[in-house]
């Protein structure tokens, strides 16, 4: 027999019931499970991506109030996707875009200017076209990673990025205010991204995760959903980064 504390804490209210959750990118990864637990907390979806298929097939499953298939990466087409909302939104998610590797001096400039891109101005163009959109007390949500934290040859721009978008982060907190806004950083997640980054390694990296992270399992974006999902209902929080990679950034090489 369950006591009265164990079935009020079952039996509570879904946390987002009658919210509005925007996910950029959310066909599949992190996007994807996110927008999956912000559903089953009540919560309506409004869902983006490139590719019209996967976005659709995500949309049906979840049955999202609507989509919009546009590159994120593109100013117009982020700009119009924010004007063209009609609904008050509660919760922005973020999770377009990837790392970029390679070295610094044998890039070229133009690949250089995208890696920064692809994180620290995407956020910075979404605070700008979500602000007026987003109602008091709701959040700003982007990914960063704690790898980049390592510096190395190769990862310059992933170091870079990871560097800035805390303090990117925290002073749009402060401007934005009392819209929140934090950032998630992620260690290895088991998604679709790093399933073609590694290709034919992936199941040697999952066993090594395994065998040496001091949480003796991989991170998957269930795990980054529900810290997501917190981060929105949690109204203490904001211009802060909240790390998820199992400890993978105190291993040796990490
Ligand atoms: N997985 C990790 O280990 C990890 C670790 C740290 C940080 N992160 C960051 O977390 C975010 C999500 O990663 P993930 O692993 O979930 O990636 P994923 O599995 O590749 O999923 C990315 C999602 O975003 C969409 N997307 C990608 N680029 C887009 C763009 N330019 N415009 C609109 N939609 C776009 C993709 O759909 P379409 O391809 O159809 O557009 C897909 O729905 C990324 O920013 C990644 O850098 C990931």
């Amino acid at each position: 027999m369950s006591t009265p504390s164990t079935a009020s804490r079952i039996q509570r209210e879904p946390e987002l019931l009658g919210q509005t959750v925007v996910v950029i990118g959310a066909s599949a990864g992190i996007g994807l499970e996110t927008a999956r637990r912000a559903r089953a907390e009540g919560a309506k979806l409004i869902l983006t991506g490139r590719n019209p298929e996967p976005l659709q097939r995500a949309a049906s499953e979840l049955d999202a109030l609507s989509t919009a298939a546009f590159d994120a990466m593109d100013p117009n087409s982020l700009e119009r996707f924010f004007c063209d909302l009609t609904p008050t939104i509660d919760h922005v998610m973020v999770t377009a875009g990837q790392p970029h590797y390679g070295r610094l001096f044998e890039m070229a400039l133009a690949q250089a200017r995208a890696g920064f891109d692809a994180h620290l101005m995407l956020a910075l163009r979404v605070a700008r076209n979500a602000a007026h959109k987003v109602r008091p007390g709701g959040t700003l949500l982007f990914m960063g990673g704690t790898g980049g934290r390592c510096i190395g040859i190769g990862l310059g721009i992933a170091s870079t990025v990871t560097a800035a978008l805390p303090a990117l982060t925290a002073s749009l907190a402060l401007e934005l205010a009392p819209v929140r806004v934090n950032l998630i950083a992620a260690g290895f997640v088991d998604t679709p991204l790093l399933a073609s980054l590694l290709g034919d390694e992936l199941e040697n990296r999952r066993n090594q995760l395994r065998a040496t992270l001091p949480i003796w399992r991989v991170v998957g974006p269930d795990d980054v959903a529900a810290l997501a999902v917190h981060i929105m209902t949690n109204t203490a929080l904001t211009g802060a980064t909240y790390d998820i990679d199992g400890g993978q950034q105190f291993l040796a090489g990490c």
